[in-house]
């Protein structure tokens, strides 16, 4: 363990760690790609997505993901802006990655929801959203696609705080919307940006006033949006206190800005706004309660997330961990919680969307993949000191449930390797009933795509031919017994129970209507839907 220089610490507190959340098509590729522009992390537009010619680079279940048009993976982007090292991380969009994006949002401080002005909150916003609110993330809203109509601001601005239940805080305001949009005006600095979608690059035509009613920028949008948008304004400043970025801090409000990714407008305010408020790496709490601080001496982190086969010319497996606190330096040993073993950390990378670069040093708040070899679950944890170990990531329940049959009766070995691998990675859960053994595991998604997903890669990437067959199950839960809180192996009724990885019994059922039998049967077991990694 070393002890952290000054210049460390700045560095730790210059980190900025969070991810975007939204329903399919709002437009978080094309925003993600524009933060990095103005981070100097990309210098043209489409290198997110993927040029022509780095296909090589993209593994073969990312082009799955392509032909479906979705974003499986989540990768990690840094970039610098102004003083800050800020650390992206992507969240899947489908609804059937839940469990990959609340192990991301365990990752970061911050989160930024992504609203099309047109269709307001959708469904998977409203659950990205709770799973924010659940875990107390600050939020920024960033109503996007302001060039297209849409609905009123003030109405939008409604329609966010009701359906989830939040306040919002504009601290920008649009001046007209779709083919009237004419620019935006920021309430904090009182400065009217107008949008030109003639002009060329970056520029912008920024216009200083002392209040919306200053007459310098009526001259420059025609009347009628200049009104309306005072109109708007009056409203609102009537009734809106000062900015206050505490209450962001504590999730009772979430700042919301305006812009059109597309265009390229607003992205840069939304950055500055970022800048300045976005909470830098926050205390983060043990199994056992205690805090450990970012800048502690104590080098710490835990896994979030883990990838096998992510590029076809390394084929290998990383596991992307937090660092929770202090330094990492390439080749440090760590002594890894779970499995009680010292490791060496010699191979670690940055990502920046498909390319990765090797890493020297990191500090708490980045992500860094490292090499795995098999040692590592998502939720472990490592320090370069003593024994630690941080809260535990949930598993969910799976709703879809089959087992597999190779063609190749010689590959069976292969296959059940394969599926422990992306088990681990929670690609899938794995089930085993007693009386046949692990050899034939039953496989729990939460999704239809998780399967198709599955399919592809053992094809792929293990060469397995499979044929996947459905089972009537639709609920699983962990029985735990009431009064002394430890997990039961023994149901009244006969309800059979099964093992999941991590030995621990589970109950399948084919109906929720059986889970009323089964608790009417055992009133002192409670069924749970979600279950923490237990070590
Ligand atoms: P996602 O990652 O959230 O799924 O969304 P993505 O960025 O891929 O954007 C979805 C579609 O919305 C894209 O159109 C994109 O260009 C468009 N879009 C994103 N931001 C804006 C915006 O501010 N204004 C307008 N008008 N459109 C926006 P596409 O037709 O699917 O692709 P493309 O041909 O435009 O690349």
């Amino acid at each position: 363990m070393a002890t952290l220089t000054s210049e460390h610490i700045n560095q730790i507190k210059r980190r900025r760690t969070f991810a975007i959340i939204s329903h399919p098509d709002a437009g978080k590729t094309t925003l993600t790609e524009k933060l990095l522009y103005h981070g100097g992390a990309i210098h043209e537009a489409g290198e997110v997505k993927g040029k022509a010619g780095t296909k090589a680079a993209t593994s073969d279940w990312m082009e799955l993901e392509k032909q479906k048009g979705i974003s499986i993976t989540s990768s990690v982007m840094s970039f610098d802006y102004k003083d800050l090292k800020i650390n992206l991380l992507d969240t899947p969009g489908h609804k059937d990655f839940s469990e990959d994006t609340y192990r991301v949002l365990m990752a970061v401080e911050s989160a930024c929801m992504l609203i099309d002005v047109a269709k307001g909150v959708e469904e998977r916003t409203k659950k990205l959203y709770e799973v924010c609110r659940y875990r107390q993330i600050p939020i920024f809203t960033f109503i996007n696609k302001l060039d297209r109509e849409g609905k009123s601001p003030l109405d939008l601005i409604d329609e966010v705080e009701k359906t989830l239940n939040m306040s919002c805080y504009p601290l920008t305001w649009p001046i007209g919307i779709g083919s009237r949009f004419r620019g935006i005006y920021n309430r904090l600095n009182q400065t009217i940006i107008l949008y030109d979608q003639r002009r060329e690059g970056d520029e912008v035509t920024e216009i200083k006033i002392e209040n919306p009613h200053d007459p310098s920028w009526k001259h420059l949008v025609p009347e009628e949006i200049y009104l309306q948008t005072l109109e708007e304004l009056e409203l609102i400043e009537g009734v809106l206190p000062p900015f206050d970025p505490d209450l962001f801090l504590q999730g009772k409000i979430s700042p919301l800005t305006w812009g059109s990714a597309k265009q390229n407008f607003g992205v840069d305010i939304f950055l500055d706004f970022f800048s300045k408020f976005a909470p830098a790496p926050q205390p983060r709490k043990t199994h056992s309660g205690q805090l450990v601080q970012p800048t502690d001496n104590t080098f710490t982190g835990f896994v979030f997330k883990i990838q096998a086969n992510m590029d076809p010319r390394h084929r290998d497996r990383v596991a992307f961990l937090r660092i929770c606190s202090g330094r990492f330096e390439r080749g440090m040993k760590v002594r890894h919680s779970r499995i009680e073993k010292e490791l060496r950390l010699s191979y670690s990378n940055q990502f920046l969307a498909q390319d990765r670069e090797t890493l020297d040093e990191a500090f708490a708040g980045d992500i860094i993949g490292v090499t795995d070899t098999g040692n590592f679950s998502i939720g472990d944890s490592i320090s370069d000191d003593k024994v630690i170990r941080f809260e535990d990531i949930p598993r969910f329940a799976p709703e879809l449930f089959a087992r597999l049959s190779v063609r190749d009766a010689l590959k069976r070995k292969k296959m059940q390797e394969a599926l422990f691998h992306l088990s681990e990675e929670g690609a899938i859960q794995l089930f085993i009933d007693p009386q046949i053994g692990k050899q034939d595991p039953i496989i729990g998604a939460v999704g239809e795509l998780q399967f198709e997903v599955l399919l592809h890669r053992l094809n792929n990437e293990y060469g397995l031919e499979v044929t996947l067959h459905r089972l009537g199950f639709t609920v699983a839960r962990w029985p735990r017994n009431q009064e002394s809180g430890h997990l039961v192996e023994q149901l009244n009724g006969q309800f059979r129970l099964y093992r999941d990885s991590s030995d621990h019994p589970v109950i399948l059922l084919n109906e929720i209507w059986d889970l009323n039998w089964a608790q009417k049967e055992n009133p002192n077991v409670e069924f749970l839907t979600s279950l923490t990694h237990v070590r």
